[in-house]
């Protein structure tokens, strides 16, 4: 039986005043809408349970799963307003298969695509008044949806019962700066993932592990972490929250080519798509951090930038180490803004979808 997320709350909805008051300033992840989207699973019965209800705290047992063993992953995607006041979702079909990635990974259980999408369609509906215009900007509506292993039981073992949600949050960038690019840190001590691991599902243990480098960065003057592969650390991975691609002179487009221990993100696939119609040429291959920063040093990758749902492109400025730093520069680069003002205008409508990558809710 599909599931249907009716709308089960009775609650006053946010004024419009107060949603205004949000949409003037909202930050990234800082405020939410009224309404959540709900479905539990049982080992027993499969999915049920499932509606839109008032934004609230679970109540969780101290022994509930995931609180010690963090067997939980979660997604990342956005609603847009269109200047006709339509609101689309940007490749959400992606984000339904990659949740049930992740979920076979951490041993969750997979939940349909279709009613992933109906669970992000019904909340964005209920929420719709929340969802911002663009604003001449990138401002969205950002949307989480998560599972975790929600059983009381401290015996180490796939959950039992597990609570699947979806929250929103209106967000304008990511990074405080907006498109201003960003310092790069290159951690020589820490690593995101191993072979074997978790570093292609999106679990929050990922996210956990790489603060500690993250926070190093940021002594460094720098907003996102660069890690290299555990095995060697010769080859670039990923950042701690999104991945990398740089820009070489020649017009190659490079990003690290799918390990296994990297995060293979919606944007990512989508500019490797577009690379091409935009006259660059998309590579992705193993590529080694000495490559990068030989390369940047004399002159031949001459733009880098981090993608993500939430980052969008977020144009570097230099990549800082123990080793030593290669400057790109304070300016975002004409390839990165290009781009990026090619993807935004297909998520707001602003340009053809031609590969049918919106869907209307
Ligand atoms: C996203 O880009 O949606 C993510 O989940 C990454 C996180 C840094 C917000």
């Amino acid at each position: 039986m599909p599931l249907r997320f009716p709308l089960t709350a009775t609650d006053t909805p946010s004024t419009p005043e107060k949603i205004a008051g949000i949409h003037a300033d909202p930050g990234f992840g800082v405020y939410f809408t009224d309404h959540m989207a709900v479905a539990t699973w049982r080992k027993d019965g499969g999915w049920s349970d499932d509606a839109v209800v008032p934004y609230g705290p679970f109540q969780l047992d101290p022994s509930t799963a995931v609180l010690h063993y963090a067997q939980e992953v979660f997604e990342g995607l956005k609603a847009y307003r269109h200047a006709d006041g339509s609101i689309w979702l940007f490749r959400p079909e992606r984000n339904a298969e990659r949740l049930n990635a992740s979920a076979r990974r951490l041993m969750l259980p997979e939940l349909p695509v279709d009613d992933f999408l109906t669970s992000i369609e019904e909340l964005v509906t209920v929420d719709a008044a929340w969802v911002p215009d663009a604003h001449g900007g990138e401002a969205s509506l950002y949307l989480r949806p998560f599972m975790f292993a929600n059983e009381s039981f401290l015996g180490v073992r796939a959950a039992h019962q597990v609570t699947y949600s979806v929250i929103a949050s209106p967000v304008g960038p990511y990074f405080a700066g907006g498109v201003k690019p960003v310092n790069i840190w290159v951690t020589d001590a820490y690593s995101r993932a191993g072979k074997g691991g978790t570093g292609a599902a999106k679990c929050g243990g990922n996210y956990a592990s790489s603060l500690i480098a993250q926070y190093e960065g940021a002594e460094h003057g720098c907003s996102q972490v660069l890690f290299a592969d555990a095995g060697t650390g010769v080859n670039t991975e990923e950042l701690g929250g999104m991945n990398i691609m740089v820009v070489t002179a020649g017009g190659e487009l490079i990003t690290p080519a799918l390990t296994g221990t990297i995060l293979e993100g919606v944007t990512r696939d989508s500019i490797l798509t577009m690379a091409g119609e935009l006259g660059l040429t998309p590579v992705a291959r193993p590529v080694t951090l000495a490559e990068i920063f030989e390369r940047i040093d004399s002159g031949d990758i001459v733009e880098a930038f981090a993608c993500g749902t939430a980052a969008v492109l977020t144009p570097v400025a230099e990549f800082r180490s123990h080793q030593g730093n290669h400057v790109i520069g304070d300016e975002p680069g004409p390839r990165t803004m290009q781009i990026r003002s090619a993807i935004l205008d297909v998520q707001y409508g602003r340009a053809d979808d031609v590969h049918g990558w919106l869907r209307r809710v």
